[in-house]
């Protein structure tokens, strides 16, 4: 027997993510690794050539001409129903009949024997299309009468007109923020393999299985029964295949079940870019009223977003943006609108914040414009207008839930004190003004994230353990696996709650075989939902163990002990393996379905009002930058953290996605730039012309640090918080610093303005309009 005082892997231990040596070692299996059976084919997306027209004529004979082309796939081939949108609502075609209504948008797929004999021959499609007038950005297409893709959404608290009226500074403008691509390591790939009757298997990379075996369902015209979804693991997927792989489910099974032959589908990186949705870029209208010390007291703001041809998520997306248009500010009087635009490109999707940070940087650009009205330090303006509690009355979000568990205050005072903000700030503000060429900028911003899926009912999650008669552990829970540690850290729970070493649990691939009508892994909601759900799988299992050696041993319940791997029964003491043993032999159902779903939500969309997240995950950042004023180029000096995930799960996974993230939301806001030409047509479409954040980026000196004195006060999974999407947000402490630097050549007299991304080149463009204006 082993003599441990406590087993490996427990709960709010830095137990290394369970793929990390495979990983680096090329040993962990994506979908393109899964071996192909004899008779795989291949497909690739033929696209249109238009922003907006009507088709006219489909010559496809030379496709079908081109050397190892076995079939073509149209509208035609779909036994079921034309459509893989979302929500319903039957705006998003597999192969569209009529018109098309992007540039890039896929319009047939071509099946050959090998990839690159379909990608070669789906560019000799001849189409002929009408072509009509097409609009690109919100802007344009909301003057060109395009419909909204979804209903708006409106928030409002207070009485905002009248608060307009006595107010005593007053301050209107426009706000650009741009999309973001996605750039997962691994694209969009599905592989269909047919089976008998209406059966088919896809192995995919989707962070939504139920929803892409559902599709496929409809796609088929057959029942969800007949549709197995496989997912092992993601090369990262940031909300990029929360709904977009179904289209590739889709034709791979299509393709699979016409031919019956495997299908495998994976664009390459530029039809994953062009072809594929985005983060929403938004123009962003507010009107701000505000005292003489800088507290706000009416806000009005309309949020236009770039949705693309189709609704897909952007009703949620929007709807998010308005509920984190607050930030961590209270708004004494508040009306928000969302403006979800219909526009020929690409339909927008989810992306990590799911339009709340689009939210945020609106809220933060508000208190740069009080700071740089009144003359003050940004951070003194955000302190004046942080949520209160209870008591003085300044915890009622837009959307009238109240704010419980605000720890923000201690959160920023925390960090101020830890990254030496004043100190440093006057330093810089000294230095800054010699006047040289080089000028730094410091910002110290908040977040406060509302976590739960807003459409309530996504807000449940399933469970399947079995622990085998030899003591080993199967784990399946309908979470995926992006990257981001989720099946780490269900494994911990696990371990934890039956006192066996992590090593014990063998996690599986998620399979709508073993976990059905499962939500998407998004929303950061993954742990607390799956992780819920496992521990009462473990529940019920260790229940029917304890009555079982009640039974055999003639003890109380009390006296059976789960004991680091190994169970006390009264005086007696058996190693795991072996009470596992006797239970089965006693005929103890040793296998759970559990299930879970997060109390206390709800959410009245029509009304604007509700109680639609669980709880608010909180955290700071503080970045420094220098930037070149005749170039325009900037490098960020330090950045410190401090992040509250409540009772951590797992600290080492959650620092690494507090640094994932900001690294991704700076990036965001600093060099990622979408550009569509006058056609319509994406010319950033591969990392040649769009610009992530590369290793050499990172600010200079790093300190993150999780607020280890937090503890969630709702009863979420060990008492943790979500962690995926909160710290994007953190990026916008590079974005205020760049402004604060830009702002020095006149003075800090003027607000900069500057939209995002900060690209080099837009900073230089702001320093020269603000050395115009003073
Ligand atoms: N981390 C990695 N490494 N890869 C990813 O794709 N996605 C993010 C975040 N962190 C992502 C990631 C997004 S958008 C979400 S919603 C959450 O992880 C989802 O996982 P969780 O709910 O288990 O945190
Ligand atoms: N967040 C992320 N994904 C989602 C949501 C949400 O609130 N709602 C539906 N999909
Ligand atoms: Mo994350 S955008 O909710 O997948």
């Amino acid at each position: 027997m082993k003599d441990q005082t406590t087993i490996r892997g427990a709960v709010h231990q830095n137990q290394k993510h369970d793929s990390a040596v495979k990983q680096v070692q090329g040993r962990a299996d994506y979908t393109d690794d899964i071996a192909e059976p004899v008779g795989t084919l291949h497909a690739y997306l033929g696209v249109s050539s238009v922003a907006h027209g009507r088709i006219k004529g489909m010559d496809l004979s030379r496709v079908r001409a081109a050397p190892g082309v076995v079939d073509v796939l149209t509208a035609e081939d779909i036994p079921g129903v034309n459509d893989v949108s979302p929500t319903g609502k039957h705006d998003e075609p597999v192969f569209p009949t009529d018109k098309v209504e992007f540039h890039g948008q896929p319009i047939f797929a071509v099946i050959a024997e090998t990839r690159d004999l379909a990608r070669r021959a789906a560019e000799l499609a001849e189409v002929e299309y009408e072509v009509l007038p097409h609009a690109i950005d919100a802007v344009s297409a909301h003057e060109a009468g395009m419909p909204l893709v979804t209903d708006p959404l409106k928030l409002e608290r207070g009485d905002v007109d009248a608060a307009f009226e006595g107010v005593a500074n007053r301050v209107s403008a426009r706000m650009v923020v741009g999309g973001q691509d996605h750039m997962y390591l691994e694209g969009h790939i599905a592989f269909a393999i047919p089976g008998e009757d209406e059966d088919v298997i896809v192995h995919c990379s989707t962070q939504h299985p139920s929803e892409a075996q559902h599709m496929v369902a409809h796609v088929l015209g057959v029942p969800s029964n007949a549709v197995v979804v496989n997912v092992r693991r993601m090369g990262g997927g940031f909300g990029g295949k929360e709904s977009q792989m179904n289209l590739f489910c889709a034709v791979a099974a299509i393709g699979a079940k016409k031919l019956n032959r495997p299908v495998k589908i994976r664009p390459d990186r530029d039809q994953d870019m062009t072809a594929t949705g985005k983060r929403h870029d938004f123009v962003i209208d507010y009107d701000l009223g505000f005292d003489n010390d800088g507290r706000i007291e009416v806000v009005e703001g309309q949020f236009a977003a770039r949705c693309g041809y189709s609704s897909d998520l952007s009703g949620p997306v929007t709807d998010r943006a308005l509920f984190h248009a607050d930030n961590a500010y209270f708004y004494p009087h508040v009306r928000l609108t969302s403006r979800p635009q219909k526009t020929n490109t690409v339909s927008n999707t989810a992306f990590r914040g799911f339009g709340g940070p689009q939210g945020v940087v609106a809220a933060e650009r508000m208190i740069e414009e009080i700071a740089y009205a009144l003359g003050k330090d940004p951070l003194e303006v955000r302190k004046a207008n942080f949520y209160g509690d209870a008591n003085d009355g300044r915890n009622l979000t837009p959307y009238h839930q109240e704010v419980e568990d605000n720890v923000i205050g201690r959160v920023v005072e925390e960090l101020e004190s830890s990254a030496d903000y004043q100190a440093r700030r006057k330093a810089i503000l000294e230095e800054n003004a010699k006047g040289g060429i080089i000028r730094r900028g410091i910002a110290l911003t908040p977040v406060k994230f509302g976590i739960s899926f807003t459409a309530t009912w996504y807000n449940q999650a399933g469970c399947l353990l079995h622990v085998y008669n030899d003591g080993s552990i199967m784990l399946n829970h309908g979470g995926t696996e992006m990257g981001q540690g989720l099946n780490t850290k269900v494994a911990q729970v696990v371990a934890d709650a039956l006192q066996v070493d992590f090593d014990r649990i063998k996690i599986t691939k998620t399979t709508t075989e073993k976990v059905p009508n499962t939500s998407a892994t998004a929303a950061s909601s993954g742990s607390d939902l799956n992780g819920m759900a496992a521990l009462d799988a473990v529940e019920q299992i260790k229940a029917r163990l304890v009555a079982f050696a009640v039974a055999e041993w003639d003890v109380s319940p009390e006296e059976v002990v789960f004991a680091p791997n190994e169970i006390r029964v009264g005086q007696e003491t058996f190693a795991f393996d072996e009470f596992i043993k006797r239970a089965y032999m006693a005929r103890v159902h040793l296998s759970a379905a559990g299930f879970y779903k997060t109390p206390k939500i709800h959410w009245d969309r029509a009304a604007g009002k509700g109680r639609p997240f669980y709880y608010y995950a909180y955290g700071a950042a503080c970045s420094e930058v220098a930037i070149d004023t005749l170039t325009g180029e900037y490098r960020v000096e330090r950045t410190d953290i401090l992040h509250d995930v409540g009772r951590s799960l797992n600290p080492i996974l959650d620092k690494g996605q507090v640094e994932g993230a900001f690294i991704q939301g700076m990036g965001w806001l600093t060099t990622e730039e979408l550009w569509w030409d006058d056609a319509g047509r994406l010319r950033t479409h591969a990392p040649s012309t769009y610009k992530i954040p590369l290793a050499s980026d990172r600010p200079r000196i790093f300190n993150t640090n999780l607020a280890d004195w937090s503890e969630n006060r709702e009863m979420t999974i060990k008492r943790s918080k979500a962690v995926g999407e909160p710290p994007f947000m953190l990026g916008i402490s590079v974005f205020e610093a760049l402004s604060m630097a830009v702002a020095s050549v006149a003075d800090y007299r003027v607000c900069p303005r500057m939209d995002a991304p900060a690209t080099p080149e837009r900073v230089l463009m702001t320093i020269e309009r603000l050395k115009a204006e003073v």
